[in-house]
Formats: structure tokens, C-alpha cells, sequence
């Protein structure tokens, strides 16, 4: 059995999608903030590259690429001590900006090396940590999402849920942002009858709404009030690389796909709720009980349904690696425009990189022929 073909050699649009990167230039969310406390370490992929990433003693976190300079050993195993990362094999220990600062055995009469690895800019927002695997000059220019109701003293109740899925990318943002998957979720019922209403492609990204009866299902169900909420329509954005949805500006979510690899794929959730309802009451329950409940309800009800997408894209996964050169049966227009879309950025991105290595290439040539002038 032959393995789907990588992007270049792609014949088709279905087959570019499925085996197109998400461009490194952006950023990305690689840990919930609960899950990496000060003194911890962990290890985070974008697409096959590696980057320890930690939390200082004083709570600042920081991203170094994930290699000793020493003999390569992973720093993601290593310890944190102050606001230095610590290789657990000799003990050299790294600074934040990626400076080696410490060599804790003899130096055999020699100064200490000079060594530097690569620091990625990092930040936290929306209890997410984010990294920005691409060019560091671009990470201040790069805005991240930006998402007004989970800021400030009004914000939104909001419980991050990480999922990790052997699937590609792209298989997932067609799954939550195409609902002709209802079927799968009969039993919880996020979303019921739906009909696309809207699709357009436009220089933000691909947007489409469904007339859908929205959440009408499961514990979570009862605590939504439709005498304020209409929950017969849902809008949905795929901004490249993030993906969205919006009930009424009373439900959202937004979805940050990390891309680990090929065939596995991070995504980090921030479901938020403007208000919930007392069950059985027209009373609001009051903001401070919002995040035990959603806690709850991510338990019972939201964790086994992604669970339901997460066994999907899985085998659509196991399906596309045996069964990629078979035709072509998609018939959502949403997913065609999806597919186009991360196709199109994957191509941009390549073409800019080529003309970056074409730019260090005759700028390499020229430096060579000055320095040969010189030696004449
Ligand atoms: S390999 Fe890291 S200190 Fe030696
Ligand atoms: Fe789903």
C-alpha cells in the first residue's frame, strides 16, 4: 500500500488538503495555562519541529527550541530552576533568550562556550499558552485572535478544553465547521436539521451559516434560554488558520488547531457562554456559578461529544491513508471552500519561503565573490 502523496505531488484538491502544513507564521496555541505551572516543562510540535516550553519560577513562560546545544538531548525533559531551563544529562542550563548560562562541571581550563539555541516568542492569553514557530521578526506584526467577550471584567465564562486527534488538520476544521455530520451526534444533538444558508469566501476567510436548531440536547441544553437566545440559525468562520462559530452573540467558540504532524493534529477550544438559565426558571444563574457548571458540562457532555468527532476524523484518517487515490465524492460546497482556502495559504507560504532561500542563496553568492575579490 502506497502512502497518500505529500503536497507537490498531489493531483487533486482533496489530495492537497490532506497533505498541506498550516503556515508557521501565525500563532499558536500549544498548552492550556493550568496545565504548565511554574516550575514545569513540556514539550510542543508544530509540524515536526520540537520547542521545550516552560514556566518560570515567577510565572513567566518561556520557548526555547527543544535541543541542548551541548549533544542534543531534548530540554523538554530537563528541569527549571529560576528562569533557566536545566539539560538533564550534563546540567548546562539555558536562559530565556536561548543563551547557554551554566556548565556545572569542570571546564578543563576552557572559557565557557559560547552556545545559543533559538528562543520562539511566547505568550498567555485566554488561558492558553501561545507560540510563534515562524519568522520572530513577523510575531509582533502577527495579530492572534482577538477575542473581545473573554476580556476584561465582564468577560464570558469559559473553560478551555485540548483535545489531541490522529487526523489532519484539515479533517477537523471540516468536521466542526460542516454540520452534515449531525448523524454522528443523534445522541447529544449540538446542532439538528441543518441547512446552509450562506457561503462566501472573502479575503478573511471562508464563512457560512447553517439555519440548524443549536444545542438542544444533553445537561448543557437546559441552562440555555431560548426566550433570549434564538437558536435556530449558527454562524461559522474559518479565518485562517482559526476557526469560529457564533449562536446570537450569546454562544461562541473558537477553535486553535496546533498541527503536530501529518496525521496529528492538537485543537484547543474555548466554548464561552454569555449567560446561562436557572433549568425550569426565566432566573439568569449568576456569573461565579458559570465556570463550575460549564466544568460539568465539559465532563458529561461536551468531552464525549468531541470525543464522538475525535473516533471520526480518526478513521476518516485511517481511511484517507488506504483509500486516497479512490474518486472524489465530496459534495459540500463549505468543504470545498475550506479545502481551497488552506490550500491557497500553503502555497503562499511556500512560495514566500523559496523566495527567502533564493534571496540567502544570492546573498551567499555575493558575499562568496567579494571575499574571493578580496583575496585576489
Ligand atoms: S547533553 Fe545537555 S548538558 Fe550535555
Ligand atoms: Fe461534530
Amino acid at each position: 500500500m502506497t502512502m497518500p502523496p505529500s503536497f507537490t505531488e498531489s493531483k487533486n484538491k482533496r489530495q492537497k488538503a490532506r497533505a498541506a502544513g498550516l503556515d508557521p507564521n501565525y500563532w499558536y496555541a500549544v498548552a492550556l495555562s493550568k496545565n504548565l505551572q511554574p516550575g514545569q516543562v513540556t514539550r510542543a510540535t508544530f509540524w515536526g519541529t520540537h520547542v521545550a516550553v516552560y514556566r518560570d519560577d515567577r510565572g513567566a513562560v518561556h520557548a526555547l527550541e527543544d535541543r541542548c546545544p551541548h549533544r542534543h538531548l531534548p530540554l523538554s525533559i530537563g528541569l527549571v530552576e529560576g528562569d533557566k531551563l536545566r539539560c538533564q544529562y550534563h546540567g548546562w542550563a539555558m536562559d530565556p533568550s536561548g543563551a547557554l548560562a551554566d556548565v556545572p562541571h569542570e571546564l578543563f581550563g576552557m572559557k565557557m562556550p559560547q552556545c545559543r539555541i533559538r528562543p520562539y516568542p511566547i505568550r498567555e492569553r485566554y488561558g492558553l499558552v501561545w507560540v510563534f514557530f515562524g519568522d520572530a521578526e513577523n510575531a509582533d506584526k502577527v495579530p492572534m485572535p482577538h477575542i473581545p467577550d473573554l476580556e476584561g471584567p465582564d468577560r464570558w465564562a469559559c473553560v478551555p478544553i485540548e483535545v489531541t486527534w490522529k487526523a489532519h488538520h484539515s479533517m477537523i476544521l471540516e468536521n466542526v465547521s460542516d454540520f452534515t455530520h449531525e448523524f454522528l451526534h443523534r445522541k447529544w444533538k449540538p446542532f439538528a436539521d441543518s441547512k446552509l444558508t450562506k457561503l462566501e469566501t472573502n479575503e478573511r476567510g471562508v464563512f457560512v451559516s447553517y439555519d440548524t436548531k443549536v444545542g438542544y440536547g444533553g445537561l448543557a441544553s437546559k441552562f440555555i434560554d431560548r426566550g433570549r437566545i434564538n437558536t435556530n440559525s449558527m454562524e461559522l468562520g474559518y479565518e485562517y488558520p482559526y476557526q469560529w462559530s457564533n449562536t446570537d452573540n450569546q454562544i461562541k467558540h473558537w477553535l486553535i488547531c496546533l498541527p503536530i504532524d501529518e496525521q496529528t493534529t492538537k485543537g484547543f477550544f474555548l466554548f464561552h457562554f454569555k449567560n446561562f438559565k436557572v433549568p425550569g426558571t426565566p432566573l439568569s444563574v449568576p456569573r461565579f456559578l458559570m465556570e463550575p457548571i460549564i466544568k460539568i458540562a465539559n465532563r458529561i457532555q461536551i468531552t464525549p461529544l468531541l470525543g464522538e468527532d475525535g473516533v471520526a476524523v480518526e478513521a476518516e484518517q485511517a481511511g484517507w491513508n488506504k483509500h486516497w487515490d479512490q474518486p472524489f465524492a465530496e459534495i459540500s460546497p463549505a468543504v470545498h471552500a475550506f479545502q481551497a482556502l488552506t490550500i491557497k495559504k500553503w502555497e503562499q507560504h511556500l512560495e514566500r519561503e523559496a523566495a527567502k532561500k533564493l534571496v540567502k542563496g544570492s546573498l551567499n553568492r555575493e558575499a562568496r565573490s567579494e571575499s574571493d575579490e578580496a583575496a585576489e
